[in-house]
């Protein structure tokens, strides 16, 4: 069975998952719903069993009990369906033990034969490490030395990231692993392959022949492949001082989306063929040596600033567990050069951070632009979340007499093609795994490749100290990152969606078709403290909105009018009343900005006429002073 059949209905080949750190946080939260969920979906068989080892010490009855009261916290689904989770229930066994007490192991093994002795679920083993990284060896060296690689039938071993905290103790691990149980028994977990929309790249790429023909640098650009993140650290401050993003999300998660959207198509499904190719492109990577990591790669940390709610956050040196000096990258951005006749001269950008603006990960694939009536590039777009779907950014010639084009976009959004997804990923990764098809999982090569991108970075970096903070919370992230790609001519394309313009009370009233077009539209803006926005007398007439930071409008006399902060806009006057700018604006604080060219935004409002309507609204409220701060209720910036 390969992965092409997970979700056909099929039922898993009988087994028995023996979870070791049972009791630990990825048991309740992930995969007990994940197994719930797939017993909903009739895709667990009849044998089939859970034995669950920690060192706390549970009867049987005590964890179900246990599982259950977890459910009502961590359960997907929006119902739950008492008649399942006792099917589930009555299939959940527990043994109490120490991971270094080779006694647990035998009183594992009499559970394993009273539980599974007899039955088809006898022939397949699953060991599912949910332990810290620390007890791999530990584990590994017992479940040999008490027999438990030997047992007879299938044998698999599941291991969590991460994944070695470095080359070397990677290839160490994978030694260890690899002395124990062959490569085939061995599934290593990335949870991002997991996710419905990472796997889609494989489906898309492989079943659209549409598109097959321009997946080469001739006709791509470059490949933007971006993961941020709002919440910073939160109480894992210990564990990320350690580990900073290169390792925690570069190094695996954003190298299988890579590994998808860049191999070679591969010749078909068969697990080994889809790991070779991916394993293929991971060693067409070109190395960086310390000069290119200095001209190639962006690191930053934030500091204070404001969490997506407006909130006060503290910087990452103030947060629990964090070393008040540390060196710590909380956000990366690397350029990436393939050295294959396909990628040649297209450069993939990939960057993540903690404490950001925006909640979002995407794939853009940049088209190169096409002559002639000098429009824009096209862009392909994959969201992987939290917005599901595929979408292609375009130009279309606008309704009219005239001959003029407009932005325009043709999206695929899961949620109007599938049912929600209601499931934790883990369902096709368990799945997979009882059913033997590894393809979902990563292999010995692949991770040391992936080690092998990123160890000279982290090795610079450890080196030399990071000029932190670098970025304020909530804010877009170190401007570094935008100039790594304004070098190149090229910046960041940031997918502004509905929920990130609603965020802004400008956009409150806008109806929905007004708020996509608008999303289309905007285009980020970062702007220096200092930095002149508008200069008064201009006759350019774009819209702002103020994301992050403040700004002053200054009038004739150089005299402040007033103060424009976050959620405020400015500069919509200059076209409603087609005068220039009354006012210059300045921003007080580094700033993160949302601009509408002055082309696009009179489109709008022709478009438009409501929108027109309450941008007076807006702008009359502001003269009672409701929205800026202007003390003489001018109209600042208009
Ligand atoms: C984990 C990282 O692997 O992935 C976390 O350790 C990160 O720091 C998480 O927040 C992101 O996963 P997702 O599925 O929310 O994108």
């Amino acid at each position: 069975m390969s992965v092409a059949d997970v979700g056909s209905g099929a039922v898993a080949m009988p087994g028995v998952l023996v979870i070791l750190g049972a009791s630990g946080d990825l048991t309740k939260r992930l995969l007990m719903p994940a197994l719930y969920n797939l017993a909903c979906d009739g895709l667990l068989p009849d044998d089939f069993a859970v034995i669950g080892m920690a060192r706390r010490e549970l009867s049987s009855e005590e964890f179900r009990a246990q599982q259950r009261q977890d459910m009502a916290r961590f359960n997907t689904r929006r119902t739950f369906d008492e008649a399942t989770w006792a099917w589930l229930e009555r299939r959940l066994h527990y043994t109490a033990g120490e991971f270094g007490d080779p006694q647990a192991y035998e009183r594992l093994g009499r559970l394993l034969g009273e539980v599974a002795g007899g039955t088809a679920a006898a022939d397949n083993t699953l060991f599912y490490l949910a332990i810290s990284p620390e007890f791999f060896q530990t584990v590994n060296d017992l479940l040999d030395q008490t027999g438990f690689t030997r047992r007879p039938g299938r044998r698999r071993l599941i291991v969590e990231k991460p994944f070695g905290k470095d080359l070397a103790s990677a290839i160490e691990l994978n030694r260890a692993l690899l002395a124990r149980w062959s490569e085939e028994e061995i599934y290593r977990i990335d949870h991002y392959l997991g996710k419905e929309t990472v796997q889609n790249l494989l489906a898309f790429r492989l079943a659209n022949g549409m598109f097959a023909p321009l997946w080469n640098s001739r006709h791509i650009d470059h490949i933007q492949i971006s993961a941020t993140e709002t919440v910073g650290v939160e109480t894992r401050g210990d564990y990320y001082d350690k580990t900073g993003v290169v390792r925690d999300m570069l190094q695996n998660h954003l190298m299988q989306m890579l590994a998808f959207v860049c191999m070679e198509p591969p010749a078909s499904l068969d697990p080994g063929v889809v790991r070779d190719e991916k394993s293929r492109l991971l060693a067409a990577v070109r190395r960086f040596d310390p000069a290119a990591v200095e001209q190639d790669c962006v690191r930053g940390q934030y500091g204070p600033g404001r969490r997506a709610d407006g909130s006060p956050a503290v910087g990452y040196r103030e947060e629990p567990a964090v070393d008040p000096a540390s060196n710590a990258c909380t956000y990366a951005a690397v350029k990436l050069h393939i050295d294959n006749d396909r990628w040649q001269g297209t450069p993939v950008y990939l960057r993540s951070g903690k404490a950001l603006w925006k909640r979002g990960t995407e794939i853009v694939v940049q088209f190169r632009p096409e002559p002639g009536l000098g429009a824009e590039p096209n862009r392909l777009i994959f969201h992987i979340q939290p917005f599901q779907g595929v979408e292609i950014r375009m130009q279309s010639k606008r309704p009219g007499p005239t001959f003029a084009l407009q932005r325009t976009g043709m999206k695929f959004d899961y949620a109007d093609t599938f049912e929600a997804s209601r499931g934790t990923g883990y369902e096709v990764l368990l799945y997979s795994a009882l059913n033997g098809d590894p393809t979902l999982f990563s292999r010995t090569d692949f991770v040391e490749d992936s080690w092998r991108i990123f160890q000279p970075v982290l090795d610079h970096w450890r080196d030399t100290r990071g000029d932190f903070p670098n970025y304020m919370a909530g804010s877009w992230g170190p401007r570094e990152a935008d100039a790594l790609l304004a070098r190149d001519g090229r910046h960041w394309h940031e997918c502004i969606n509905r929920e990130v313009l609603l965020r802004s009370d400008f956009f409150r009233e806008a109806p929905p078709v007004l708020l996509n077009t608008l999303a289309l539209d905007f285009q980020p803006l970062a702007a220096a403290a200092g930095q002149v926005i508008v200069a008064r007398g201009d006759h350019r007439c774009d819209l702002f909105v103020v994301c992050r930071g403040e700004l002053e409008a200054i009038g004739a006399d150089g005299a402040r009018l007033g103060t424009i902060g976050e959620g405020d806009c400015f500069g919509e006057m200059a076209l409603l009343h087609d005068r220039p700018r009354s006012a210059t604006v300045r921003a007080v604080s580094p700033c993160d900005l949302l601009v509408l060219e002055g082309a696009t935004y009179r489109r709008i409002l022709d478009d438009y006429p409501d929108a027109e309507a309450a941008l007076r609204r807006i702008a009359d409220a502001r003269r009672g002073g409701t929205v800026t701060r202007a003390p003489d209720g001018t109209v600042p910036a208009g």
